[in-house]
């Protein structure tokens, strides 16, 4: 008999105000095991606010976020990514004047010392563990075809590059569950299919859960299992990518977009 999908994150009535201005307003929606999972909306809609609520940067006014059955809420910033959730960031996150090398062992470290500490320090435990990073950092390195950027320094490389580099930073702790910031933001149309189809060797030769912020709507067409579109700190429409495209408040929502601020930027800060 089949399984039904399990439920990996579940959001419930999130709500977050920033000093007067209501970011998020009752948001609540669910990520299934093993789907691209996507939210869109217009520029200071909300969307990088409710990834900042589940590494829990910030605390929420109001709701629920549960991971795995386990309340997310009840964790601190450093238990995130032990639990298997890893992100990367709408400005890409990198420490741009060190090599891509060191910065994929920089994502295992945030995991592994932890574990290394708690093992007290035992040096060959502790000696297995770095041999283990070293491994996992090749395979994502041939996984996402950036071999020949091994020993060159992030700030040297072109745009596209260094946010594929941050993903194989979130990727060399083996999430769970992978956040990702307006993966092709910026990029030109070559830079864009690329990320686009690494994406979804992640979810198919991983088994990776994605939760996915994207600016454009045609980007997430493509990619995303559903969809749910956020307007102003509150979903608007959920539902699979074609349902979501037809939908005349998400039109709406685009369109008063583009008429309104000529495509401009609607928030304050990123
Ligand atoms: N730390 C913060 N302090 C004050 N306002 C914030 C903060 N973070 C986000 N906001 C505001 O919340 C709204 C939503 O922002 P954000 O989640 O970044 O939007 P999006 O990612 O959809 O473009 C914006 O108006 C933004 O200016
Ligand atoms: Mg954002």
């Amino acid at each position: 008999m089949e399984r039904p999908a399990m439920e990996l994150l579940e959001v419930k009535d999130l709500s977050i105000n920033f000093g007067g201005l209501q970011a998020l307003a009752g948001v609540d929606f669910n990520v299934r095991e093993g789907e691209i999972y996507a939210i869109i909306g217009p520029n200071g809609a909300g969307k990088t606010t409710i990834f900042n609520l589940i590494s829990r940067i910030y605390r929420p006014d109001t709701g629920e976020i549960n991971f795995e059955g386990r309340d997310l809420l009840a964790k601190s910033i450093s238990d995130i990514s032990r639990l298997g959730i890893a992100r990367t960031f709408q400005n890409i996150a990198l420490f741009k004047h060190m090599t891509v090398l060191e910065n994929l062992l920089l994502g295992c470290h945030s995991r592994l010392r932890a574990d290394v500490l708690s093992a007290g320090l035992f040096y060959g435990r502790a000696m297995k563990e770095e041999l283990k990073a070293r491994e996992q950092v090749e395979q994502i390195i041939e996984f996402l075809e950036i071999e020949h950027t091994r020993k060159k320094v992030v700030s040297s490389l072109p745009y596209g590059m260094q946010k594929r580099v941050e993903l194989g930073r979130a990727l060399v702790s083996e999430p769970r569950l992978l956040l990702l910031d307006e993966p092709m933001g910026g990029m030109n149309v070559e830079e864009t299919e690329d990320m686009a189809r690494f994406i979804l060797d992640v979810q198919e030769e991983m088994g990776t859960t994605i939760l996915m912020i994207e600016h454009d709507m045609g980007v997430v067409m493509d990619l995303s299992d559903r969809v749910c579109v956020l307007d102003f700190g509150k979903m608007i429409c959920e539902g699979k990518p074609e349902e979501v495209r037809k939908d005349p408040a998400v039109i709406m929502a685009y369109l008063g977009e583009v008429s309104s601020a000529g495509g401009e930027d609607r928030s304050a800060q990123d």
